[in-house]
């Protein structure tokens, strides 16, 4: 679990980030660029960042965020207005929804900080130590030190209610992790209240989940894998479930996908380096141990029992367990094996790197033993990179298009090739549409993608 209680959080200490911040970003607009007055208030910045970190020893980061013109941390208010204002006001003038702060920021960090602040759009993001941005824009999942930055093309209007969703979700299975190793009955109350807060939040918008998943948490793993598959899964299959409640088993039966992970010795699970063979083999226990442990308890959905026990099979004899009796993990339980490796893949970890969203898929599509997942590895990509090349997308005008090409500054404004009037004629018109166009009289686009065309993935997930 994240290090940090609110209730010991110095609330002058992040007043003072904020302002030294916004100080920094008044000085650089009026100074040239790295004028000495500028370098001084951003090394004033640097200080009250390091000031921060020293107040609360073992922190490794802090997020704070915006919104109507209050500053806050993990949903706690600290200020408003005031010497923030201006701060805010730049930063909602960019679609920023809040910083993140490590110790090690240093002056030229700061100083690309503030540039960005000042100049740049998007575009404008390069690698910087010890911040990274919160944004609401396209792409806004960015991070500023994250390669597979140009892959995540997410349309994400509010990153608030994500932020706590996730926060709540980490919070249930660290408190259910904890009761169940100290051999304890378990709250599954709070289980069942937090599935339906996520599924409430993918019917309002089934792609603001996506916001939630690329959280700073280093620590925990587990816990963050298992929120961030949960998340991934929920906002999937959100299109092709008919209710709440149905929506809120997934979810339950996702996030709980990983718990027999509470029986693996800590040593194993935390391991810094690759896991040995006999390690693989204790870990591989998981599955059976989770399903035990749903079983037990009465409360437990059977999907959740099912997708805890087969998520790891596959088609060839790679997967785990293998029981006497076959045993089918279903169309749930296959698309959490599925996400399970993407975000496995595209997960940060101490021995290996993150693949991109590009590169995670292509291993996926070409792993053996993942054949009859492969329409749901499709939904996947269909999901993650907005609107790739080939696909089959619903225009505003009600017109059916194929993507023809897609821009990583315009992603959710591809050029299309119209092949059905709105009235399901087909039509064969050769000139592209450009979706980036303008009306010349209003500047309005002239038509929008309302959604990729889903139902062949639909069929296959009811059959
Ligand atoms: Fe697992
Ligand atoms: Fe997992």
């Amino acid at each position: 679990m994240s290090t940090e209680p609110v209730a010991t959080l110095h609330y002058d200490r992040v007043e003072d980030v904020v302002r030294t911040l916004a100080a920094s970003l008044s000085n650089a607009r009026l100074y040239p660029p790295r004028h000495p007055r500028v370098t001084e208030a951003v090394r004033t910045f640097v200080g009250a960042v390091g000031l921060f970190f020293t107040a609360h020893a073992g922190w490794e980061w802090v997020r704070i965020q915006y919104g109507g013109n209050v500053v806050s941390h993990r949903g706690v208010p600290l200020g408003e207005g005031g010497s923030c204002k201006d701060l805010m006001e730049r930063f909602e003038a960019h679609d920023c929804k809040g910083l993140v702060f490590r110790a090690n920021i240093d002056d030229e960090s700061a100083h690309t900080l503030l540039d960005w602040l000042l100049e740049n759009e998007q575009k404008g993001f390069r690698p910087t130590n010890g911040v990274r941005v919160l944004t609401g824009r396209a792409g806004e999942a960015s991070t500023m030190d994250l390669e597979a930055r140009e892959n995540l093309f997410f349309k994400v209007p509010e990153l608030r209610v994500p932020l706590s969703v996730h926060e709540g979700a980490i919070d249930v299975l660290d408190m259910l992790m904890r009761e169940l190793r100290g051999g304890r009955n378990i709250d599954y109350g709070s289980v069942l209240d937090v599935s339906e807060r996520i599924a409430a939040v993918a019917m309002e918008n089934d792609t603001q989940l996506l916001a939630g998943m690329n959280l700073p948490y280093d620590d925990d793993y587990t816990y963050n894998h298992s929120v961030n598959v949960c998340m991934i899964v929920t906002s999937l299959i959100q299109p092709f479930v008919t209710g709440r409640e149905q929506l809120s088993k997934v979810a339950e039966a996702a996030l709980l996908h990983d718990l027999g992970k509470c029986r693996i010795p800590g040593e194993i699970l935390n391991k810094k380096a690759a896991l040995t063979s006999e390690e693989f083999e204790v870990i591989q226990a998981h599955p059976e141990y989770g399903a035990q442990m749903l079983l037990e308890y009465a409360g437990a959905d059977p999907l959740t029992v099912q997708v805890a026990y087969c998520h790891h099979m596959r088609d060839d004899e790679f997967g785990y367990p293998k029981p006497d009796v076959p045993v089918s993990p279903g169309p749930i339980g296959n698309l959490v094996a599925v996400v399970d490796m993407f975000e496995a893949l595209t997960a940060k970890r101490p021995y290996k790197k993150s693949f991109s969203v590009a590169q995670a898929l292509k291993i996926l599509l070409t792993t053996q033993g993942m054949e009859t997942k492969k329409p749901l590895i499709r939904l996947l990509f269909d999901r993650l990179t907005c609107f790739p090349p080939g696909a089959e997308v619903l225009l505003d005008s009600g017109e059916r298009a194929t993507v023809v090409k897609a821009f990583s500054e315009t992603p959710d404004r591809p050029i299309v090739k119209v092949t059905e009037d709105a009235d399901g004629n087909d039509v064969d018109i050769t000139v592209p549409l450009d979706l980036r166009l303008r009306d010349g009289d209003n500047g309005d686009y002239l038509n929008t993608i309302k959604h990729v065309i889903l139902e062949p993935v639909s069929s296959i997930l009811s059959a």
